[in-house]
C-alpha cells in the first residue's frame, strides 16, 4: 500500500468494517526470497542471505508455478530502504483508515528469514550471526520505526516459532530466541502481538502437525517431561507481561474458550473459520453450527470462496416469532 489509489480503495473497506462496527488492521509483509523475479520487474528477491527456499514451489505469478530463486543478501542501504517501504506503507494504511498495522514476522517471509540462524547464516553484520540481538535486530528496528510513525498502540506484530510453513529449515531454539524477542517487544507498548499456534496448520490435521513438532523438540533434545511447555505459547506469555496476546491456528467453536478463561491468551484469532463463517462471532455468542470451508477456493482470485459463504440467519427475520430454528440465507456480494 503506497499510493494515493490504495488510500482511496482501502478506504471503502476501512469504512464499511468501521460502519459494522468492527476493527480492522492492514497486515505489512515482505516476502524475502520467497518473491520471484517475475513479480519484481526483473530484479532479484532479497534476503537475509542468499540462501534458497528449496523444494517450494510459488503460486500467483503472471506466468503461472515459478521455482523459487536464489535471493540477494540485502546490504545496508537495502534494511534502510525496507524500513523506509514499512513506514510509508503504515503511514498509508493509518490515513486509509485502518485502527493498525500488524507486521507479519512469520510464516516464513523477511523477519523470520532474519530471525532463524539457519537461514540468517553469512551475513557479518550487526543483523546477522549466531546472537538473537543481531537477528532480531531488523523485526525490532521495524517495529520502533513503524510505531514512531503511527504510534505504538496501533501497531502489532504476528510471529509464527514453530513453523515449517515456507520455512524448511524450521527454527533451532524457538522458545529461547522468541522469549527474548518478545521480552524486548513487551516493552514498546504495542496494540498486540499475535503467535500461531503448534498446531496450526493448512495441509495435514491439527493433531499430527503438533506431532511433527514435538518430534522436531525431542530431536533437539527437549526431554519428555518439558514437551507441552515448550511446544506450547506459555513461554511466551511468560516473556510478555503487558502485551496483549492473541493467538490463531485451528481455533474452532469449542477449543476457544479455554485458553482465554485460563489467562493463556487475551483473545483467539480465526482463520480459515472466518472465511466459511461471515458471521463467525454471531455464531460463536450463540453456540450455532459453524459451516466447513472450502480448500479448493483458498489463494484463487476473485470474490468466489470469499464473500459467498452463507450467514445462519433465524428463520422469519431475527426470531422475532419467538423461533430459533436457523435456516441459511446467502450473504449479499459485497459491493465495493
Ligand atoms: C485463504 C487464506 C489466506 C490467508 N492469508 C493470510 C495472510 O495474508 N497473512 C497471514 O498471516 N495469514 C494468512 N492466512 C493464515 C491464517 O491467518 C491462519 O493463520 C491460518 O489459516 C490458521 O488459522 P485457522 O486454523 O484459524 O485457519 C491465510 C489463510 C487462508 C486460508
Amino acid at each position: 500500500m503506497y499510493s494515493p489509489e490504495h488510500i482511496r480503495a482501502w478506504k471503502k473497506i476501512t469504512e464499511a468494517v468501521h460502519a459494522e462496527g468492527g476493527y480492522i488492521f492492514a497486515q505489512m509483509w515482505h516476502t524475502g526470497r520467497l518473491a520471484v523475479s517475475a513479480c519484481l520487474g526483473g530484479r532479484k528477491p532479497l534476503g537475509a542471505s542468499s540462501l534458497k527456499l528449496e523444494n517450494w514451489k510459488q503460486r500467483f505469478t503472471p506466468v503461472g508455478y515459478v521455482p523459487t530463486e536464489e535471493p540477494k543478501e540485502m546490504t545496508l542501504e537495502d534494511i534502510q530502504d525496507t524500513i523506509a517501504d514499512f513506514v510509508h506503507a503504515s503511514k498509508c494504511a493509518i490515513e486509509a483508515g485502518f485502527d493498525g498495522v500488524e507486521l507479519q514476522g512469520g510464516n516464513g517471509y523477511l523477519l523470520e528469514q532474519f530471525l532463524n540462524p539457519k537461514v540468517n547464516n553469512s551475513r557479518k553484520d550487526r543483523y546477522g550471526g549466531q546472537r538473537i540481538a543481531n537477528r532480531a535486530r531488523l523485526t525490532l528496528e521495524l517495529l520502533e520505526a513503524v510505531s514512531a510513525a503511527v504510534g505504538a498502540d496501533r501497531v502489532a506484530i504476528r510471529i509464527s516459532p514453530f513453523n515449517y510453513f515456507q520455512m524448511p529449515e524450521t527454527h533451532p531454539d524457538p522458545v529461547a530466541d522468541f522469549s527474548w524477542l518478545l521480552e524486548k517487544i513487551d516493552q514498546m507498548g504495542l496494540a498486540f502481538v499475535e503467535i500461531m499456534q503448534p498446531r496450526a496448520e493448512m495441509i495435514i490435521s491439527a493433531s499430527a502437525r503438533l506431532e511433527l513438532v514435538k518430534e522436531a523438540a525431542r530431536a533437539r533434545g527437549v526431554p519428555e517431561d518439558q514437551l507441552d511447555w515448550e511446544v506450547s505459547l506459555q513461554p511466551f506469555r511468560k516473556a510478555l507481561k503487558q502485551t496483549v496476546l492473541f493467538s490463531s491456528g485451528a481455533f474452532d467453536g469449542e477449543n476457544w474458550i479455554e485458553p482465554i478463561e485460563s489467562n493463556v491468551l487475551d483473545g483467539v484469532v480465526f482463520g480459515r473459520q472466518f472465511i466459511s463463517n461471515p458471521d463467525l462471532v454471531e455464531r460463536l455468542r450463540n453456540n450455532w453450527k459453524l459451516s466447513p470451508w472450502n480448500m479448493q477456493t483458498f489463494y484463487t482470485p476473485g470474490p468466489v470462496g470469499y464473500v459467498d459463504y452463507p450467514t445462519y440467519s433465524v428463520k422469519n427475520g431475527e426470531g422475532l416469532n419467538g423461533t430459533d430454528e436457523p435456516v441459511e440465507v446467502p450473504l449479499q456480494t459485497l459491493k465495493l
